[in-house]
This record gives C-alpha cells, structure tokens and sequence, in this order.
C-alpha cells in the first residue's frame, strides 16, 4: 500500500476546509488593503532562493538538478519569487506595488507539532515605501487577519535589526559573523551568540552593551524602547532603529488598533534579508509562530534591479488552523445551510435532480440522494452529513407541485409548494 512521504500530509476535507477557510479570510483582508494577487512557480533556480535566505533554510531545501542539468529548489518562502518577479517584470509599475500571494511552501524540517514539510502561507509584500506608516500598514493589516478569523490572546513580538546591526556594524564585526550571531539569537542561544562577538574582538563596553540589550523586553512597548535607548546611546545608527521603531509603534496606537505588543531588543529573525522592523505573532500556549515579517529594503537591489525598499509578511495558514483548533473557534460553515435533495422514486428523479439545480442558483450548496436509499436511510445519512435540511421529493406532493421540506436539526417537516422552496430555505436559514 502507498503511503505520502515522510512529512507531507493529506488534508482531510474538515482540514482543508479550515486552510480554505483561513485562506479567503485572508485573501479578503488582501483585497480591503489593495493587495493585488500574483502567481509565481512552487519550482525556481537554487541561487535565487538561496541567495538572502538563512542557512538554516538553505539547508533545507528541497534541492534537485531537473532533466536539463538546472540546479532548481521548491520554494521554502514568497519573498525571494515576488521580489524576482518585482525586478524583472514590475520595475517600472507605479509605486507603492501591494503584491498578495497564497500558496504551498518546502522545507525539509524535522516533521512534529506545527511543522511541516510541505506548508501553507499568505504572504503580503509593500514595495516602494520606506516610511513607518507601511510597516505600520503590515503589522495592522495581520492584526485584522487574526481578528477576523476569530483568534483570542493573540500577541506580536516585535523588534529592529538596526538595533544589532548598529551596534555589530559600530563594533566592526562583518556581514557573516553579524548573520551567525542573529542566527543563534533566533535560535535563543544567547551565550552562543555572545560568543561569536567575543571571538570577533568586539570591544569590552559593545560586549556589556549586547549584554544587557539581550535582557531588555517586555509589554509596555514605548518604555522599553526608552530603555533600549538609553542602553544603546552609543551608538548612533541603533539609536535611529529604536526612533522608528517607536514611530512605528506610536502611528499604530494613534490610529486606534490596539496591539498586544512584546518589544524585545534581543529578538533576531533568522532570514537574512532584513533591514529594519522584524515581528512574528503568536497565541498563548502554542511555542510557534503564526506567522512573521519585517522590513527588508536592500533585497531588489541584490536581485539586480534599482534600489527599492520593501516590507511584508507571512502568515502561517496551517499554523493559524492549529491556533483557531487549540482555541475551539468555530467556523461558520457552508454546510449551515446545506441541503439534500432525496427523490422517493425513481419517476421522481429528473424532478429532483431540477430542484437541486434551482436551490444552487440562489447559491444553496445541494448534495442529490445518488444511492438509491430508502427514504429513512437516506435522512439519516443527510444527518450524518451535517445537512441543514432535507427536500423529499415524492409522487404524491409532485401532484400539487410540492415537495416536503424538513429542518433536520429540529426534525420538524412541512409541505410547501415548489415555488416557494427557496424562499422556505432561505427564510429559515437566516
Ligand atoms: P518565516 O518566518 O520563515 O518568514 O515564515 C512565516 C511563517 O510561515 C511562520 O511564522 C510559520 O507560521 C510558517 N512556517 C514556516 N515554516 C513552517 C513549517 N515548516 N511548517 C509550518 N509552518 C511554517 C518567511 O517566510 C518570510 N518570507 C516572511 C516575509 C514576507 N518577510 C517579509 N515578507
């Protein structure tokens, strides 16, 4: 018996109903901000997805010659396609471009709770503006996201790599020793990091600085940026990450969206693109993100194409599942309204098959009784369906151009004439 390969799921059809579900919330909240919906290939060259990605990432990669000797990669993330496809074929667009895309990503994690080999995103890129309001526009819009779908606790971790970076660049350490201390932060190994910078010479005060950095965070967002200031008034490009990160924050709160804001001076994501503003969300009692994103104004200009700077996110839709699973938020379903259409003989088929046709017109989804069932069998399969209700169509009712109508949930039933069906169903549903 075939099985799927190790780490890659089949979606059940209550599970892909939650992806799905999750997946037209968000593609909505696209559509309210002016997201425009692009379309790029699950398979792109190696080099480009491994060119700012991490190395943690490059590792993972599902990585293959194809049968013209191309080294290709599925795609572990959107960011490098659309930023791509922003250099080749959207350069001269009219700026800000607000790029939306949805899709299935690869990387070759460990499979367990919440992560997966093969997994969903909903990824929003805003090219063109380096201002706060736009970072501001992304951490509102996935608050939206989150709220819409129901989420409860929800809160953001949110930080600046120009506040390390300041500090490091300052301290003289280079690009690749800069990227290993990030990647042991975002790995939470502090020591580790502090090793790294210990090793490149980093001066004693940019080690004591480093070190009570990592100590700073918590919820009132605009204190701690105080004292993320005060701990890093030495150095002058980290005081100006903390000066944005805190317009960043205020524009947000002045525009009414409360957040539940965690600021942690020591937060460290590990894609290497990012220049600015860094986040992730989360809920309570679930130890992964739901999603993440920051600011990365230097990723065009490295793919060939004129300076232009950008920011986005990407929200974790099987992630976001789990979430709204673990929090027992129900979805409205389509099946609240679903009907079955049972026909009591087969003379009575063609007209039950007619009727169906008539209730999806007005956008009722309509399963038809197909097994032949007798009449009992066939309620109590459209109950274990979850059906809403059931129209029987027999000989008799057909003669007064009725059918019987039957709310399964209550169990109750009436005649009603045919031309009334819709109206019956649609009255009741509301
Ligand atoms: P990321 O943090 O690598 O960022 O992924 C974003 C989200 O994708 C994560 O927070 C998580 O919900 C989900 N995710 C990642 N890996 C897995 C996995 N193995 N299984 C299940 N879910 C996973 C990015 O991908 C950036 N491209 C985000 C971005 C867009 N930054 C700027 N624009």
């Amino acid at each position: 018996m075939f099985k799927t390969v190790r780490g890659m799921r089949d979606l059940l059809p209550v599970d892909a109903e939650m992806m799905r579900h999750v997946e037209m919330v968000s593609r909505t909240i696209s559509k309210l901000y002016g997201y425009e919906e692009i379309i790029t290939p699950v398979l792109e060259s190696y080099e480009l997805l491994a060119a700012k990605t991490s190395e943690e990432i490059r590792e993972r990669m599902y990585t293959f010659k194809d049968l013209g000797d191309r080294k290709v990669a599925l795609r572990p993330e959107f960011t490098a396609s659309v930023a791509r496809l922003v250099v080749n074929k959207l350069k001269n667009e009219p700026q800000p471009m607000r790029l939306f895309s949805v899709g299935s990503l690869y990387r070759y994690d460990e499979p367990q709770y919440g992560r997966f080999r093969e997994f969903w995103q909903a990824n929003y890129e805003l090219f063109g503006s380096d201002r706060p309001e736009a970072d501001a526009e992304i951490l509102i819009l996935t608050n939206n996201i989150l709220k819409n779908l129901g989420l409860k606790n929800y809160r953001f971790k949110v930080g600046h790599t120009g506040i390390l970076r300041g500090i490091l660049t300052q301290e003289g350490l280079d690009d690749s020793q800069q990227n290993s201390v990030r990647q042991l932060l975002d790995k939470k190994l502090w020591a580790e990091a502090l090793d790294i910078a210990r090793e490149a010479d980093i001066s004693q005060k940019g080690l004591e600085t480093l070190e009570r950095l990592l100590e700073t965070k918590g919820e009132d967002a605009l204190q701690v940026l105080s004292q993320i200031r005060e701990c890093v008034k030495n150095y002058e490009n980290a005081l100006d990450a903390v000066d944005n990160l805190w317009r960043i924050l205020e524009l947000i709160k002045g525009s009414g969206t409360h957040l539940e804001v965690v600021v942690e001076a020591g937060f460290a994501r590990g894609l290497e693109y990012y220049t600015g503003m860094i986040f992730e969300s989360y809920v309570p009692g679930l130890d992964i993100a739901l999603g993440g994103g920051g600011r990365y104004d230097k990723l065009i200009e490295l793919f060939g194409g004129e300076p232009i700077p950008a920011v986005g996110v990407a929200q974790g839709i099987d992630r976001i599942v789990l979430a709204l699973t673990k929090q027992k938020v129900s979805q409205k379903t389509a099946k609240e309204n679903s009907v079955v259409v049972i026909s009591v003989k087969n003379e009575c088929m063609a007209k039950a098959l007619e009727l169906s046709n008539l209730l999806r017109k007005v956008g009722l989804p309509v399963e038809v009784a197909v097994m032949g069932r007798s009449i009992s069998r066939a309620l109590a399969d459209a109950n274990r369906r979850s059906a809403a209700y059931a129209v029987i169509v027999g000989p008799k009712e057909l003669e007064e151009e009725k059918v019987v109508l039957r709310e399964m949930k209550k169990g109750t039933q009436q005649t009603v004439l045919i031309s009334g069906l819709t109206e019956a169903i649609l009255s009741g549903s509301e």
